[in-house]
Formats: C-alpha cells, structure tokens, sequence
C-alpha cells in the first residue's frame, strides 16, 4: 500500500477537527487524495466537482474512514453553479478554514466561455470568482492554497490571449492559465495582507503526476502515454501530489508565510513573469472586469503604494 499523503507530508499530528475544507476539483486524482487525508485529520471536506456519482463516492469513502463530507457539483465553466457553489459553502458552514483551489484541466480542443478562452475561465477565473464569494466567510488563521504548475513557466503573461481562440494550443493555453495561478496566489496574499486579514495565500506545484485523471485532457495517444508514466523514477504518485497541498495547507513549517510559490514541499522562485506584482495587479483587477464584479479587496489595491 502506498503511503498516505498525510505522513507523506509530516502533517499526521495535525488535528482539523472543527475546521471546514474545501477541496475543489475532489472528485478525482490529487484534490480527491487530499480531500481524503483532510477527512482523516479530523476537518469537515466539502467535495466538488462536475462528476456527482464519482463525487458522491468520494463522500461516502470519507465516511467510511470517520470523517465529515458533502458535494457540492459546480461547473467551473458556468457562472452561476461556482456563485451557487460558494452560496452553499456559506449556508452549510460557520466559516472556513480551507480553501485548496485545485481543480483544473487542460482542453485539447479550443472553445469559449463567456467570451474568454475556457482553460483561463475554468483554471484562474473561476477560482478567482469562488474565492472573492468566499473571502467574508474564511475564518481567521485560513489557508487558500491555490494549485499551479510548473508548466506557468513556459508562458508570458499576456492577457490579450484569452479573449480569442484563434491559433489555440492546449498546453500554450494550460501554462499561461498556470502563470495567472502563481499570479493569482501572490496578488491574493498581498491585497489580504494590506487588508489586515490573518489569512494566507500561496500556490503550489504538485509535481508530474502521471497516476491522477489528468491524462484524459490531452489529445489522443498523449492520453495513454500520460497514464503510462506513472511509477517511472521522476514523476510522483497522487499521494505525493496531495502531499503537496497539505504541506502548504496545514504544516507548521508553512504557518505565517503568504504570497510564496510551492514546489517540493519547500518554497521555490516563480518564473521572471510570474514574480512582476504588476502583472498581478494588472490581472487581478481585469479578471473582476472581465466576470463582471467589483474589485475584491479592492480598496486595499487601490491604497496600495507602487
Ligand atoms: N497531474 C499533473 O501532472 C499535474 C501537474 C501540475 C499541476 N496539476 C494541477 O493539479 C490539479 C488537479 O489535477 P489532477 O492531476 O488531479 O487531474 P484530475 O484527476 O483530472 O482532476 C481534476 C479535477 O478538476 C475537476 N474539474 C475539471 N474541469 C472542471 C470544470 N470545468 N468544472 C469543475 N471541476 C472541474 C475535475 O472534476 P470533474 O471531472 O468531476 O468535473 C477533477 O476533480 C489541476 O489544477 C492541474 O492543473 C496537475
């Protein structure tokens, strides 16, 4: 048996009891192992994802193994069900402890929503839209770890891009989806910051995790070779993967630090891109432009010296 990603993490002491998760993207491969271990420790999990038999398994094995969970399903490419999503967080729940933005893909075929480009929509402005519903209700002492990719640094912030889909490349579209999370996380943490919230940001990469349901994103024969890898020497298991996010999420070693990228269980630098509090700025004020909603934290922002 392979080993949990909780001891994996060193977070096995760690006790959630009377905190609330929720694990976006749950229904499978990382953020399911993570909602799992999060069950575990104690924390009330609330599962998402579009999948609600897979979602609805994911609960009832929590269960199994003591723990508290629900599904809750959102479309991450419709407006209303991630509005709706973070409306049942906030009259299920007295609060929240964590918010581990992790669900995601890469879309082999092109095609918008609302006008912008889907892989942008579903991986950066739907976790931008779940958090900023979400940002009166997390508890003093939250977490929100957002999941990236080292992919983000094959991209240039650029956000030109995701307005067209003309000459559209799936990993060219995933990556700079990837930039706007380490951007996302970081700006987050600033503007949470300048508000005086004891709340942290940070945004991880969870390693190549050829064992996880990722593979069926990629176009035709990659998928298959995708799910191949998994066990070759330098990929990670799911459990690592989750491992990941929990060391970010609950470990003492990462309590207090805000704005960092994750890689390896240890802070790691961000691309060049990925690091100018510009583009950040830049991106966090288009995103509520572009779904239509007041500046979160905006105020903050604004007061903001350069
Ligand atoms: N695997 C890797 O090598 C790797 C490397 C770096 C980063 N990541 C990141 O890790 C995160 C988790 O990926 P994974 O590897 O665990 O892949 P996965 O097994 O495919 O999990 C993706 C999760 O996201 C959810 N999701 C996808 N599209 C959605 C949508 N439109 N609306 C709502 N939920 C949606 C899926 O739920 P439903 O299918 O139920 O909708 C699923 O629960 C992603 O953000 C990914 O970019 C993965």
């Amino acid at each position: 048996m392979s080993a949990r990603p909780e001891s994996l993490a060193d977070v096995t002491d760690i006790d959630c009891t009377g905190q609330v998760a929720l694990v976006t993207g749950s229904t499978s491969g990382i953020g399911r192992v993570a909602a799992h271990a999060l069950g575990r420790l104690g924390a009330e999990v609330i599962v998402h994802g579009r999948d609600r038999q897979a979602g609805e398994a994911v609960v009832e094995g929590i269960r199994e193994e003591g723990g508290t969970a629900t599904f809750v399903a959102a479309d991450f490419t419709k407006t209303g069900e991630i509005r709706a999503l973070a409306a049942a967080v906030r009259a299920n729940t007295n609060g929240l402890d964590l918010l581990l933005n992790n669900a995601g893909g890469l879309f082999r075929q092109g095609h918008r929503v609302e006008g912008i480009e889907r892989t942008f929509y579903v991986n950066h402005l739907a976790p931008y839209l779940l958090t900023a519903a979400l940002l009166d209700h997390v508890r003093e002492g939250a977490r929100i770890v957002t999941t990236a990719s080292d992919a983000h640094r094959g991209a240039q912030f650029d956000l030109d891009r995701v307005h067209t889909i003309d000459g559209y490349s799936g990993m060219g579209a995933y990556a700079h989806s990837k930039l706007a999370n380490v951007l996302f996380a970081s700006e987050l943490a600033r503007r949470l910051e300048s508000a005086g919230r004891p709340v942290v940001s940070n945004s991880v990469h969870p390693g190549f995790v050829p064992g996880s349901q990722f593979g069926r994103f990629l176009p035709g024969p990659l998928s298959g070779l995708f799910r191949m890898l998994g066990g070759v020497p330098g990929t990670s298991s799911v459990a690592d993967g989750a491992a990941e996010l929990l060391h970010v999420a609950l470990s003492p070693d990462t309590a207090g630090v805000s704005g960092r990228y994750f890689s390896g269980q240890s802070p790691a630098s961000p691309s060049n891109a990925a690091q100018d509090p510009g583009a950040a700025a830049h991106l966090w004020d288009r995103s509520a432009e572009m779904l239509d909603i007041q500046v979160p934290l905006g105020d903050v922002g604004a007061r903001r010296g350069p």
